[in-house]
């Protein structure tokens, strides 16, 4: 059994990137672990009550009820166009929730760890958090979010945090349950610095929970952090001894605080099971500034998620900041991403090994011999993959995912180093079937790895390899080691690459070149040349290797500058005109024997093919 949980948000504004940061790294856990196949509920939803929900709503000339009902809806709409997969919607308004707080709050009550008496302090009220003035900034200012903080005196019934003080730190030391480890120490400063009790009610003002009735004082309503933390139970309804206590709460960091203090001394007071983790992620900017609407930075998760797929979204997500870490958020480094990981890694292998196993096999790609040949290479990738999931056992997602390309990387390697072109001209079909086998099974692996994060790409992939991604083949796959046999079927291209924005267009330069003779003409020679292989030079955007085969089976390889324009597998089986008697060269490292022709058109360049199919190497002039 595995539950995890979002916070649940504030309904005060619409959702942003932050909020679809958290909720994307809790799908993706509530996926893994369904992938592995625990019976798995994934909590999010929104929290309605408060001085600040009370506040936007009168702002909007709204009741808090319609109000809450708007936003709420909003941010399941995100989650819904996101294709978030959660089981629960929790609402802090729903009857249910609201009785079960009541409930709570009277087994406080009479345990003896609640009192009544005059709260007096500071307030802020976008944090709804309580401080003494020693913890203020600049006198009067929220410590954590640096807004104006509210001076409040009224009475206000108080819990015995300070009792718990002791407990909390014991279970910090037996179970160690806060992810990233490293954020532990300043909780337990915070605590050793010793926890005062905590006001648990407000009467000034009225969008709360009343007091259980059997207390009679109509005056209260409950303080939205203990009605909010108590969702995670009371929406568990009928299931709450099923699956409680959560196997993860995920939050940002700057609710850490309220999850891992006041959450466990509340459950200890009621006697209920603790969390077995709490994670805690870091705080996304947009370039370097804090997102708000007043800025007007705040980037819509809809928007990126429509320009760029909900899939490549996900994957910078995950993928750009190491778990606990800030983040800053740039459409170039999506971009990069986009081209250099999910294409030219991801992408391009699927690619690589449909045309291949279509063009020797048939679309048969069997596992015969892949031990016997390729074990290095079979054994290396699994290391990575089993890492993988270590990783995202403790929410380690940039590493999860940074082991798994390991793995892809493996194959595409392997293709370039093994060249099964040559291979087969060699007329080693073994060896290069094999190779392909080694390549299918990589990929397969890795996708059924990577299903979590990456849903729908995976999918794809499975349908063109015919596997299926299930609890059954992860076992046989990833935790057994097993290989497959596929059959491989076209499949469009999973990630396009993404221009990169256009700079100014550039006048063309008419050049006047000096009239040559046709004994000057006749120096050069071009041939036309069909493309085995093709690829991206790794830390270059511009250049692409080719692979091209001239007469007599004679194989060449060319770098070339258009890696802009092309995709790499979509040239492959491609003919093309080339220079051949260019004096070698290398290019980033790279030999080139040859130059391909290509036009210059509209800032692009397009690349010059013959009209039919004609022999490799037929002479052009
Ligand atoms: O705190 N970067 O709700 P909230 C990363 N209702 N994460 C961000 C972010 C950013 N810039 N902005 C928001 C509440 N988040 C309470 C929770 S739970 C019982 C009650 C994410 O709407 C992050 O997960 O202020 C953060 O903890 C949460 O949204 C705060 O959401
Ligand atoms: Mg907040």
């Amino acid at each position: 059994m595995r539950y995890i949980t979002t916070p649940i948000y504030y309904v005060n504004d619409v959702p942003h990137l932050g909020h679809a940061y958290t909720t994307i790294i809790a799908d993706t856990m509530a996926r893994f672990y369904r992938l592995q196949g625990h019976e798995t509920k994934f909590l999010t939803g929104t929290d309605e009550h408060g001085q600040k929900i009370e506040q936007a709503a009168k702002e909007r000339n709204s009741t808090p009820k319609e109000y809450t009902d708007k936003i709420s809806a909003e941010f399941k709409k995100l989650w819904d166009e996101l294709e978030i997969n959660y089981d629960i919607y929790a609402r802090t308004t729903d009857q249910t929730h609201i009785d079960f707080v009541q409930a709570m709050f009277l087994k406080m009550w009479q345990k003896g760890d609640i009192y009544k008496d005059q709260y007096e302090g500071h307030y802020c009220i976008s944090c709804e958090s309580f401080f003494t003035k020693s913890q203020l900034t600049n006198e009067t200012c929220c410590p954590d979010c640096g807004k104006n903080t509210t001076l409040l005196k009224e009475e206000s019934y108080f819990f015995k945090l300070s009792k718990y003080q002791d407990q909390i730190l014991k279970w910090y030391e037996e179970k160690d349950p806060i992810l990233p480890k490293n954020k532990k120490n300043e909780l337990v400063n915070f605590i050793q610095n010793g926890l005062k009790d905590l006001s648990i009610t407000r009467t000034s003002f009225d969008w709360g929970i009343k007091l259980p009735k059997e207390i009679n004082d109509d005056k209260h309503i409950i303080y939205v952090w203990l009605d909010a933390l108590f969702i995670y139970i009371s929406s568990l309804k009928t299931q709450k001894e099923k699956f409680w206590p959560a196997h993860i709460h995920l939050v940002g960091k700057d609710i850490l605080r309220f999850h891992a203090i006041y959450w466990p001394a509340f459950l200890m007071s009621v006697d209920l099971p603790l969390p077995k983790f709490i994670g805690a992620h870091g705080w996304w900017t947009k370039e370097g500034e804090k997102m708000s609407k007043s800025k007007g930075n705040v980037i819509k998760p809809k928007e990126i998620a429509d320009t760029y797929g909900i899939e490549a979204f996900r994957y910078f997500l995950l993928r750009e900041v190491p778990f606990g870490n800030d983040g800053d958020f740039s459409e170039n480094m999506l971009i990069n991403r986009i081209n250099a990981e999910l294409s030219n890694e991801f992408g391009n292998l699927l690619n690589r090994i449909i045309g291949m196993s279509q063009k020797y096999n048939n679309g048969i790609i069997t596992q015969n011999k892949v031990l016997d040949l390729y074990k290095n290479e079979l054994d290396e990738a699994m290391q990575y993959l089993k890492l993988a999931i270590d990783y995202l056992e403790n929410l380690q997602c940039n590493r999860y995912l940074e082991e798994i390309f390991k793995a892809l990387s493996v194959a595409n390697l392997a293709i370039s180093k093994y060249e099964p072109w040559n291979l087969i001209k060699e007329n080693k079909h073994d060896e290069a079937n094999a190779l392909i086998g080694l390549c299918a099974n990589i990929l397969a692996k890795a996708s059924i790895l990577l299903s979590p994060a990456l849903p729908n790409s995976c999918k794809k992939i499975s349908q063109a390899l015919n596997f299926e991604i299930s609890t059954i083949n992860y076992e046989k796959l990833i935790i057994h080691n097993e290989l497959f046999d596929f059959k491989a079927t076209a499949c469009e291209v999973l990630f396009p690459k993404v221009e990169i924005k256009q700079e100014p267009k550039q006048e063309i330069k008419k050049e006047e070149k000096a009239k040559i003779k046709i004994e000057d003409f006749s120096k050069i020679e071009i041939k036309v040349a069909t493309v085995l292989d093709c690829q991206n030079i790794e830390g270059s955007e511009k250049l692409l290797k080719f692979q091209l085969e001239l007469e007599n089976k004679e194989i060449r390889q060319v770098v070339s500058g258009i890696a802009k324009y092309y995709k790499a597998s979509d040239l492959i089986g491609k003919q093309v005109c080339v220079l051949t008697n260019l004096k070698k060269a290398k290019i980033f490292g790279h030999e080139s024997n040859g130059m391909i022709l290509s036009a210059k058109y509209n800032d692009k360049l397009v690349l010059i093919t013959p009209e039919q199919i004609i022999d490799n190497g037929a002479l052009i002039g």
